[in-house]
Formats: structure tokens, sequence, C-alpha cells
């Protein structure tokens, strides 16, 4: 199977990226064709500094081969290095209705709020259809908030092969099974839109220090507790060994314990979860040239794959 999934460069990547979603793709690639992008057209959506798009983009190259996706396995590129990809959008449109695209909620919850959307923002889905359908993409693994968007794209591809003959292989969309919502500092869902997050690769005694003021409710430490409802518990978690979490579950369930010793608990196993995935994004660091290489063979491939879906669409209806 061919499995695509794109992530945007729009800010650092923090604990409910990972485990919500980019943990699952890499996964995918020991058994199938992964292909992974750096989504930096959609980002432009939102970032508007040239410096600052490039370093996001940079810094999700580091982070995502740091944490373990393998250039000889799965194909790792940036978005705007295929501009077959922008063309083959430019097709679609032409055959998008407005209506599929004013239900999308990106743009819905933008306008609902009274806020300006652009053009770029509305026809946002179509441009991920174009990158999904330019790969011959048989699967793409997304968090459930994308999957209206998989959606619009079987759509565009449903009605373009009805019209002008098979072209495009309809995807499916794999929601990932992973932690759906991880917690962020406050107890609500990590994002960066609530200034709440636990940065993947933010220094380590920097981070030890936002565990420790992770907020906690206020009931007494002789209490028993139930762990499934407590959001240090749920991140405890995530990185603890099955052991370490049954040994943590039985703690809470008897209580007599502070919320300090499992916060002291969590920053131990998530420096000792991350430190490998640091120590390998160092040596990318002093190796910027190997990065270049990787995206740049990454694209050539990509571009290959998309030039030749770009051919049969442009042939089908009846350009060149
Ligand atoms: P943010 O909310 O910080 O802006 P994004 O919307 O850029 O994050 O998220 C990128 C992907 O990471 C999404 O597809 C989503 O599935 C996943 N994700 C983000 N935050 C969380 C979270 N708190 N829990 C689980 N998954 C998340
Ligand atoms: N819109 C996706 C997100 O915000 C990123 C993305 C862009 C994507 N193009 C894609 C995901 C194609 C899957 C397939 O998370």
């Amino acid at each position: 199977m061919r499995i695509l999934s794109g992530i945007q460069p729009t800010g650092r990547f923090h604990w409910g990226n990972y485990f919500g979603a980019i943990k699952q793709y890499i996964e995918l690639q020991e058994q199938h064709d992964g292909y992974y992008f750096i989504a930096d057209l959609h980002a432009l959506t939102t970032v508007r500094d040239a410096a600052v798009l490039r370093g996001f983009v940079r810094d999700a190259a580091l982070d995502v081969l740091a944490l373990g996706l393998d250039p000889e396995r799965a194909t790792l590129f940036v978005q705007s290095h295929v501009p077959e990809v922008s063309e083959l959008c430019w097709l679609l449109m032409t055959g998008t209705p407005l209506g599929l695209l004013e239900r999308c909620h990106a743009y819905k919850d933008k306008k609902e709020k009274g806020l300006k959307a652009d053009a770029g923002l509305f026809t946002y889905p179509v441009l991920m259809a174009a990158d999904i359908l330019a790969y011959d993409a048989n699967w793409v693994p997304v968090g459930e908030d994308q999957v209206q968007h998989i959606e619009v794209c079987r759509d565009l591809a449903r009605s373009f092969n009805a019209h002008y003959g098979e072209v495009f292989t309809q995807p499916e969309a794999r929601v990932v099974q992973g932690a759906s919502k991880v917690p962020g500092t406050d107890g609500e869902k990590m994002s960066k839109s609530y200034n709440n997050t636990l940065g993947l690769f933010e220094p380590p005694n920097e981070l030890r220090k936002k565990i420790m003021r992770i907020s906690t409710d206020s009931r007494p430490m002789e209490d028993p507790k139930d762990p499934e409802t407590d959001h240090l518990y749920q991140l405890f978690r995530l990185f603890a060994t099955a052991e370490q979490t049954e040994e943590m579950r039985a703690m809470y369930l008897k209580g007599g314990f502070g919320y300090g010793e499992v916060k002291k608990r969590l920053a131990d196993a998530a420096d000792q979860y991350l430190t490998p995935a640091r120590v390998r994004r160092e040596e990318l660091e002093n190796h910027p040239e190997k990065v270049d290489a990787i995206l740049q063979a990454g694209a050539a491939k990509a571009r290959d794959r998309a030039r030749s879906v770009l051919q049969r669409a442009h042939k089908a209806c009846g350009l060149g």
C-alpha cells in the first residue's frame, strides 16, 4: 500500500502532535511504501514571515528524522518542491463545487468567528486533495480533524474520474489509533493555539520546570484517585513502560501520594523516552548537508511520480 501524509510546519512539534499523529505515521513505514511531506504551501495560510517559515520547515525535517522516520524506507520531502501538485490543484479546482468548500471546517470556523478568510484557506482542501492524488496514495493516515478533508478528496477524485475516465486512485483515510486527545499543561487538549504545550525538543531543564507547573486538582493527598480522569496520569502513560504504568495506576487507586511525585516520575520517563531522539537531532543539526540530501532525493522521487499522474490528468482533460 502507498501511504501518504503531510504535516504543517506552523510551529514546533509538541507531545500531542507526536502521540496523536507523527508516531503512527512513522510506524507505518515498516510495512508500507510511505510518502511523508512537510506541508509548507498549506502553512502559508498562517505563517507569513519568510525566515520563520524556513525555520519551521527545517525544524520539521530535523524533528521527524530524529523521531525515527527512516529515509531508506520512506520518502520525505517538502510540499513546494513538487510544483506538479500546485498544477494538479488547479485542474481539480475547476471541478470543485463552492458548496463543498463552504462546508469545510477550517474555513467555516474562521468565518463563524467573524475573521477574514482568504482564498488560500477556502481552497485549502483542494490543495490537500492534489497532495494525495498526485502520488496515487491508497491510505492517508490522519487525525480525526482531517477526515472531512479526505472525504473532499474522495469526492473530487470520484467526479473527475466520472467525467474524464479513470485517472485518479481513490484514497482512504486511516484515522490514527493513537492518543486522540493528549492533554496540555492546563488539562485541556494540548495545542499551540492554547499555549499549553510541552515541546518534544525543548531543553530538558525547561521541560522539567514546565512539567512541575502542570495544573492539578486540590484533593487531599490521602484520597484514592481515578487515574483515567487525571491528565498527569494520561501524560505519564504515553512515556512509561507497561510495568511503570501499572505501578502508577495502583498508586492512584490507593491514594496517599502527592502530585509532585507523579510530576517527577513523568519528567524522568519523558526524559528517558526523548533522549535518543535528542541525540539523533543534534547529530543531524551538525550535518545539514545530510538533511538537504534526504529532502532532495525525496523530492526527486516524489516528482517522478507526480509528473506521471499529472500527465495522465492533462491528457484526460484535453491539455497538451
Ligand atoms: P495544534 O493544535 O497545536 O495547532 P495541529 O493542528 O498542527 O496542532 O496538529 C497536527 C496534527 O497533530 C493533527 O492532525 C492532530 O491530529 C495532531 N494533534 C495535535 N494536537 C493533538 C493533541 N493534543 N492530541 C492528539 N493529537 C493531536
Ligand atoms: N492539512 C493537514 C493538517 O493540517 C496537513 C496536510 C496537508 C495533509 N496535505 C495533506 C495531511 C495530505 C494528509 C494528506 O494536519
